[in-house]
């Protein structure tokens, strides 16, 4: 039965931009302006602009024109929480809970829903806005596709496009210059981007977070390689992959952000490592945010269609508290409850790792 209580719905994206926001927000509008009748409004900066009543009007021309473009025409904020924001009063920064500021602002906005494009923080903050009684819907996105209760978030397949292409540009360099060429790529403590991306590149190494590696299985497999006259190894692995018994590779701590933690730097360690014990000469490449930016492929053109028109057909449902998913072909929802807090790594029985190993890829481990 179609909700006719609800006119009007509010939709921001928080966390990291990717590639898709601008779909998601399409889809959104045009469904629910056109389809359903209701009004839309945008929040500019993720949750910041909740805290700090700061909107704009989303109408279906405002949001022609959108769908290939990179970003979010709405800003976005990794680092703004309403319950836990950092704020400076005085000349001094310091912790306050503006969920009532917020809550009020949502009220006097007389917004009726709200949808959360976002990943995992994201799903967390929307959770806690859920259980003070705002209507949520949430649309999951990150280029990690570490979220929990959806098969692929929105974003992942352009990532994971981007990193295969620049593995594939690496090769001239790696055989002309007889190299070990070692591409770092993004995905905090899921190695999903790595593994596909390295699978699409045929990358002869693939290091992930999920499984500790062992420098010695990586620098025989080059040695391997040289032995058979391949003078040169593409080795792939993820920000959060680790050696057996070492630590992860910290870039920087973000002091003001809910999580503070950002990787960065273990293709560097790697590098100077398998140098050290193998005297070939060996780069490293860091992605970095090259990962997140630009259109997004046809396939997240069309997956965060689907999921914006699911999060419409939800609203229009009168289904709150949910997030839409992919769950093998279909576009289902689960309990925005669920989301936050979880993460889905890559399981250590995945067909992929075995089919990594058949065609050659190394994981740097002896699977069992
Ligand atoms: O979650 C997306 C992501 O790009 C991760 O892959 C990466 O670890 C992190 O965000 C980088 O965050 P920031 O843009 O704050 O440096």
């Amino acid at each position: 039965m179609l909700s006719n209580r609800v006119k009007r719905v509010g939709v921001l994206t928080g966390g990291g931009d990717c590639p898709g926001l601008n779909a998601v927000i399409r889809a959104v509008t045009k469904s629910l302006t056109n389809r359903y009748g209701m009004e839309v409004i945008g929040i500019e900066d993720g949750f910041l602009g909740l805290i700090e009543n700061r909107t704009v009007p989303l109408t279906y021309d405002a949001v022609s024109g959108i769908l290939q473009r990179g970003g979010t025409i709405l800003g976005t904020s990794n680092k703004a929480d309403p319950f836990h924001q950092l704020v400076e009063k005085d000349g001094k920064i310091h912790y306050e809970d503006c969920s009532k500021k917020t809550l009020r602002n949502i009220e006097n906005l007389a917004l009726q829903a709200l949808i959360c494009i976002g990943g995992d923080g994201t799903m967390t903050v929307a959770t806690e806005l859920a259980e003070r009684g705002v209507p949520i819907v949430g649309v999951p996105k990150t280029i990690d596709n570490d979220l929990y209760g959806t098969d692929i978030t929105f974003g992942h397949d352009t990532a994971v496009s981007i990193a295969a292409e620049a593995m594939d540009r690496i090769h001239t360099t790696a055989q002309s210059h007889h190299r070990v060429m070692i591409v770092e790529i993004m995905g905090r403590y899921a190695g999903w981007l790595a593994l596909h991306s390295g699978l699409a590149s045929g990358a002869d190494i693939i290091l992930i977070p999920e499984l500790d590696y062992e420098i010695d299985i990586v620098c025989e497999k080059v040695w391997e390689r040289s032995r058979k006259g391949r003078r040169f190894s593409i080795i792939a692995v993820a920000e959060g992959a680790k050696p057996k018994g070492g630590e992860l590779v910290v870039s920087r701590i973000v002091k003001d952000s809910p999580e503070k933690i950002r990787l960065g730097g273990v293709g560097i360690k790697l590098a100077n490592d398998i140098e050290d014990r193998t005297g070939l000469e060996t780069r490293a490449t860091v992605l970095g945010h090259l990962q997140r930016g630009g259109t997004p492929t046809a396939f997240d053109r069309i997956l965060a269609t689907r999921y914006g028109v699911g999060a419409a057909d939800l609203i229009a449902n009168g289904q709150f508290d949910r997030m839409v998913a992919l769950q093998g072909r279909d576009i289902v929802s689960v309990p925005v409850t669920e989301v936050g807090g979880r993460s889905r790594k890559v399981p250590l029985d995945s067909p992929l790792l075995s089919i990594a190993e058949a065609v050659g890829s190394s994981l740097g481990v002896k699977l069992g």
